[in-house]
């Protein structure tokens, strides 16, 4: 049975927004809800919890895992509509705090209904997409891309050393791809066996991943509107899990800071201690950074 997704940097996270009970809180990515249900649990019934998650999977296991109280409203949607899903949702409260937790869960990567998230998931086709709605398919990509398209989106999104080669190779045998085996043992093919070049098959994973759910874009336009709509003194908190997501934030973050529109919470980001690291290898890459909106 796939296990539940551990919440990264939960107290951290939870003291960083400074919970008040009665106040209006938004998920941006509810996944197995471990967060959310924090959250809700230090919330009154005049309280309210929104939790958004663009897959409907992560909102129909939280559906039927946790009582869905009536303080707690789930949407299926992108954060980068925060603010439509307000006007939606007819709600038009202060809204005190957002939490962003990005990336995928550990359920999307194990149990990933066939959509090939995870690089071992041999004989699963190669889909990516978080929202089946969306029209494009990893495989899609690949077969859509030119040798030179393919080998920017591994460098860039992937930041992996050998994506010439490995766009060559996958352009080259483009027809005998289907699955994501058939993409991992072209990988492994295209790029020498060195010591100090581990896995290349995650980096080029998370560069479609991204490309295939337009992560980063998402990313900019809920920061953007999720810091307008915040309320004086409301805070916004992000965790990271790679550099490119970590520099947008960072970045926005500044720039607010700048326009003496907001500070920052915490001078030096936050990341887990050794213990969570211990406990959840998943967190080690996790960075937690929040901004106050003055
Ligand atoms: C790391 S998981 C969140 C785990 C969650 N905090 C928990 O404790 O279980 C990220 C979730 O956000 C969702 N997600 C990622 N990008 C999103 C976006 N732009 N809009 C809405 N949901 C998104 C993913 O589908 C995934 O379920």
């Amino acid at each position: 049975m796939t296990k539940i997704h551990i919440p990264v940097l939960l107290e951290e996270c939870l003291e960083s927004l400074s919970i008040k009970a009665e106040g209006f809180y938004i998920d941006c990515t509810l996944g197995d809800g471990g967060h959310s249900y924090k959250m809700l649990s230090r919330l009154s019934s005049q309280g309210l919890l929104l939790s958004i998650d663009q897959d409907q999977h992560a909102i129909d296991f939280v559906k039927n895992f946790y009582e869905i109280p009536s303080n707690w409203v789930l949407v299926n949607s992108n954060f980068s509509k925060i603010s439509q899903i307000l006007i939606d949702n007819d709600i038009t409260r202060a809204l005190d705090g957002i939490l962003m937790d990005l990336g995928l869960s550990s359920r999307q990567l194990e149990s990933s209904h066939d959509r090939g998230f995870s690089y071992q998931a041999d004989n699963e086709p190669l889909d990516m997409r978080m929202d089946e709605k969306l029209g494009v398919t990893a495989l899609d990509m690949l077969r859509a891309s030119s040798e030179k398209e393919l080998t920017k989106l591994f460098a860039v999104y992937g930041e992996e050393r050998f994506a010439r080669s490995i766009a060559r190779k996958i352009k080259n045998n483009i027809s005998r791809i289907n699955t994501v085996g058939d993409l991992t043992g072209l990988i492994y093919g295209a790029v020498p066996a060195a010591p100090n070049h581990k896995n290349p098959t995650r980096r080029v994973f998370q560069a479609l991943r991204i490309a295939v759910n337009d992560e980063l874009y998402s990313l900019e336009q809920g920061l953007d509107k999720s810091f307008e709509i915040l309320a004086a003194n409301g805070r916004l908190s992000v965790i990271s899990f790679h550099s490119l997501e970590d520099r947008i934030v960072k970045n926005f973050f500044d720039k607010q800071v700048k326009k003496d529109r907001g500070e920052l919470l915490f001078k030096k980001v936050v990341v887990p201690n050794q213990e969570e690291m211990d406990r959840n290898p998943r967190a080690s890459s996790a960075k937690l950074r929040t901004i106050i909106k003055i």
